[in-house]
């Protein structure tokens, strides 16, 4: 369930993502800073900043890996996704990598049931994914 309703969630919504775009995350003092200006709690603020995948309040690695976990991915064979990401990054999902290449994290349906198992790396949506194609596109990343 979503913490918080109505308009000042849209409102600390977009502030969200535009900060974490800008940022990379979304650090604690922001958060409270966020709280203050629009009036809510810094558990509400925290409670949005945390439901969404696209939202991080960690420091995100250069590139950040998203592999579906809803069913229909599930179906075709996403756990071998998953265990290849774990290969080839040596991280697991809720993970970022020492040298901040790589986080890893685990989502919900992208929208990509239909050419499933899918991820999105970084923007970008990648589909009909192997171990072989994992391999390939994480090697692609700087
Ligand atoms: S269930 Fe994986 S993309 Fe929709």
């Amino acid at each position: 369930m979503i913490p918080t309703q109505g308009k000042k969630q849209e409102d600390l919504l977009i502030l969200l993502e535009e900060a974490q775009n800008k940022l990379g995350y979304l650090p604690e003092e922001l958060m409270a800073e966020l709280a203050k200006s629009l009036d809510m709690s810094i558990s509400d603020v925290y409670g949005v900043a945390t439901f969404y995948s696209f939202l991080s309040t960690k420091p995100q690695g250069r590139n950040v890996i998203r592999i579906c976990k809803c069913l229909p991915c599930l179906l075709k064979n996403a756990q071998a996704i998953i265990e290849s990401v774990e290969r080839e990054t040596g991280i697991k999902p809720g993970e970022t990598a020492p040298d901040g290449k790589f986080s890893f994290e685990l989502t919900n349906c992208i929208g990509a049931c239909d050419e499933a198992p899918a991820m999105m790396l970084n923007n970008e949506v990648h589909v009909n994914l192997t171990p072989g194609k994992i391999s390939q596109i994480l090697k692609a990343c700087k």
